[in-house]
């Protein structure tokens, strides 16, 4: 059912010295930085020859990086966002399998402007998942 690893997005508490750190030491091609406020993170976009890294910086009062960021200081992965091509159709096999979709189980439109869900870490492995149409 899943098709390609869209991203990994990883939590950061200083967008900057990650955006450099992964510039300059890791040589990879970052973009500048973007405000989404509907999502409440900034984003700094790491092209991969096969897929991306989102670097997740909160933005606002109700990020939902802020928790995560608390817990881990540090910063960490955060989630892997893997491509479906019919999220629906994913979605209905997904809770069919038991496992537990985030929210209502609508989708919304995500940080790329398809539609996205997200699963609950614990019936993955420990990571949150987050599925995307193309
Ligand atoms: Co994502």
């Amino acid at each position: 059912m899943i098709g390609r690893l869209n991203h990994v997005a990883i939590a950061v508490p200083d967008l900057a010295a990650a955006s450099a750190m992964y510039r300059d030491v890791l040589g990879a091609e970052v973009s500048e930085a973007v405000e989404l406020p509907a999502h409440g993170v900034s984003v700094v976009f790491v092209a991969l020859p096969n897929t991306k890294i989102e670097l997740l910086h909160p933005l606002g009062e109700k990020s939902p990086i802020a928790a995560f960021l608390a817990r881990n200081p540090s910063g960490g992965m955060h989630h892997v966002c893997y491509e479906v091509e019919d999220i629906l159709a994913a979605r209905d096999h997904l809770k069919a399998t038991g496992a537990r979709v985030l929210g209502d189980g609508e989708p919304k439109i995500g940080a790329h402007d398809k539609p996205v869900l997200f699963l609950h870490p614990k019936d993955f492995a420990g990571t949150l998942v987050e599925i995307e149409q193309v």
